[in-house]
């Protein structure tokens, strides 16, 4: 209690500071169209934990909405019992306009996967063209959403915030909706989002622990999940709370956590472990840590191909996946593109702006230090293939 009342006014304290030199780079932002958003105002993206209860840690630091709802366009905002003061809007602040699409199944094309465990690759793009043939009018940007929305846990405040969509606000971000509630692509949907949720499990109960929401591409297991959330940071691209939304969404966020658990109880580790394939199942070699090699080759494919989404918008996220995945595909060679995409004091910096944003809700520790010694293990970890890039 003390700690949180202490931070509170810390914030308080800092945000007064800030404001007057956040007031230039807020108009600057509002001239933007909203997209980008003075830097602490993304921490309201707990406001929505709020507005429901107050019981929440997080809740009492959202004092400064106050400050945020004056100035920022639609991030924070008022309590709804107190009203909200009038936001003038300049006229470039028009919201993208999103054409409306029909999200009726075409046909019914039959998905069944005759075993639903089956978290290979191919079996992954079977589905995942099934489903595009189902949504031909379902654009790539808003059919990513709709895959990442499949995961609760990919659609929670903090993610749609890191979007910026589906704000309660007007006029901040797009809207973006989920598939429909189609009983003949239910079991596609449950396979992918059996293929996409990330979770640690003893599932035989015999202590060893089963690494679920990976699917298998050679030998490799990789965090699918991660691999979505980046494509679709790549369609909405900016900078949040000092972080690139592309980063937070995928390594930075990992690491940042890692770093961030670590720092609260130095016997949890920083990097890892890695698996072994038995059939269907994943099994990890050791005690895990945030950022699991599979949720690590995750993050850095989701993080390569969100970064090249610009390049190429209309693109099926099928093919952008094949097309990476394949043989001789970009995979194979997914450290040395990685390190041409961003630099070690580039991550670590992101790193640290991740764990200096979750710390709010999670417990306050040294984020520099967290985020140095989450680099560090990756770099060391990852060293034969990182080479020089960690020196
Ligand atoms: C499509 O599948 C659903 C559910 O299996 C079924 O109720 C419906 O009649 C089918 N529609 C067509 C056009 O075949
Ligand atoms: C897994 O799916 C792939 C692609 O659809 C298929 O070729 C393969 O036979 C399936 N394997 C099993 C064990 O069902």
């Amino acid at each position: 209690m003390k700690i949180v009342l202490l931070m509170c006014v810390l914030l308080v304290a800092a945000l007064t500071l800030a404001s007057a030199q956040n007031l230039a780079k807020i108009a600057s932002d509002l001239a933007k169209g909203g997209r980008h958003v003075c830097p602490y105002c993304g921490y309201c993206g707990y406001q929505y934990k709020c507005d429901r209860s107050c019981s929440h840690a997080a809740c009492r630091m959202c004092v400064y909405r106050f400050h945020c709802s004056s100035t920022c366009i639609g991030l924070c905002r008022l309590p709804e019992t107190t009203p909200r003061p009038a936001t003038t809007t300049p006229s470039s602040t028009t919201p993208k306009e999103t054409t409306p699409v029909s999200t009726t199944p075409a046909t019914n094309t039959t998905i069944n996967p005759n075993n639903p465990k089956n978290f290979t690759f191919d079996k992954f793009k079977d589905v995942l063209d099934a489903v595009e043939k189902l949504f031909p009018d379902v654009p790539p940007e808003d059919l990513i959403h709709k895959l990442r929305m499949l995961v609760s846990r990919y659609d929670t405040p903090f993610w749609k915030t890191m979007y910026l969509v589906n704000d309660k606000v007007p006029f901040v971000g797009r809207d973006v909706s989920p598939f429909p509630n189609d009983p003949a692509s239910q079991e596609a949907f449950d396979y992918l989002r059996q293929t996409m949720l990330h979770s640690i499990k003893d599932t035989d109960g015999d202590g060893r622990l089963e690494e679920q929401g990976v699917i298998k591409i050679g030998d490799d297991a990789i965090a699918l999940g991660h691999v979505i959330t980046g494509i679709a940071a790549g369609y909405d691209r900016h900078s949040i709370s000092g972080m690139d939304n592309l980063a937070a969404t995928t390594i930075s966020g990992d690491l940042g956590q890692s770093g961030h658990k670590n720092q609260l109880d130095s016997t949890k580790p920083l990097i890892g472990p890695s698996g072994t394939w038995n059939g269907e199942k994943f099994t990890l070699d050791g005690p895990y840590s945030m950022a699991t090699d599979a949720e690590i080759l995750g993050d850095i494919d989701g993080y390569i191909m969100g970064s090249r989404v610009q390049n190429d918008p209309t693109t099926p996220i099928s093919s952008r996946v094949k097309e990476y995945y394949k043989d001789g595909g970009d995979h194979e060679r997914r450290f040395e593109i990685f390190k041409t995409l961003i630099t070690k004091q580039e991550l670590q910096k992101e790193t640290e702006e991740f764990a200096d944003n979750y710390e709010i809700i999670h417990g306050s520790v040294d984020d520099i230090q967290a985020a140095e010694n989450a680099v560090n293990a990756f770099c060391a970890r990852f060293n034969e293939e990182l080479g020089s890039w960690c020196n």
